[in-house]
């Protein structure tokens, strides 16, 4: 399906402060929040609505609220620092959760965590996970959720590389992808260059 790149001044400044190796935890932390907050605009675009009738102070109106529940799945860890930013402007949204690492010797990715929530099979669910390098996680993560019976799935991260976006489409054709970056190289350690480095250590300080 699709593929977007998320283009505003303000996302590229704050993902340019995100990549300097040295803004600190907090501060990434923080664009990292305001950013996926940005990307919702673009990721809710074709979120169904339900036509509601209303009061207003002056008259009687027809508006317009969102007709489907949301599902948010950060894939753990670095998920989890974009999913708060998100859930400000969907505060209905419920989360579940995937834990996931990635093998430093094969890179591939090793389950530790799953907690689904109720009702995901009629659900808009959206999986978070700031970085799409080889792919492997984000292809992992949508097919336990598949596995638990969501449908209409999308993929956000901040940076990816082509690698990753073929393999998730390779994998998952039905699943519309968004990226703040389409960065140029993924390296034979399996970080993304330039990058903004190892982004679960950097949000919970663990390095
Ligand atoms: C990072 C990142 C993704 C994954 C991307 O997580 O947050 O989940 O690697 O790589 P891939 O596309 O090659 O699978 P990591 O394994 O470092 O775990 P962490 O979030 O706990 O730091």
């Amino acid at each position: 399906m699709s593929f977007t790149i998320i283009k505003h001044p303000l996302i590229t400044d704050k993902l340019t402060r995100m990549r300097r190796e040295d803004t600190s935890s907090k501060d990434f932390r923080e664009n990292l929040n305001e950013i996926g907050q940005l990307m919702v605009y673009e990721i809710f675009r074709d979120v169904p609505l339900k036509e509601v009738d209303i009061k207003t102070p002056v008259t009687k109106t027809k508006g317009y609220t969102i007709d489907i529940p949301v599902v948010l799945i950060p894939i753990i860890r670095a998920g989890l620092g974009m999913t708060e930013g998100i859930q400000k402007l969907v505060p209905t949204a419920r989360i579940a959760h995937i834990g996931l690492y990635r093998d430093e010797k094969t890179l591939e990715p090793v389950e530790y965590y799953a907690k689904k929530t109720e009702n995901i099979e009629s659900s808009y669910v959206i999986v978070v996970d700031p970085m799409l390098a080889t792919g492997g996680s984000a292809s992992k993560a949508i097919d336990i959720a598949k596995g638990w019976g969501a449908k209409h799935i999308k993929f956000v991260c901040l940076v990816s590389v082509d690698k990753g976006v073929k393999k998730l489409q390779n994998d998952h054709p039905d699943v519309d992808i968004y990226t703040a970056s389409l960065d140029p190289v993924l390296n034979n350690k399996g970080f993304i260059e330039p990058g903004l480095g190892d982004a679960g250590d950097r949000i919970f300080g663990t390095k």
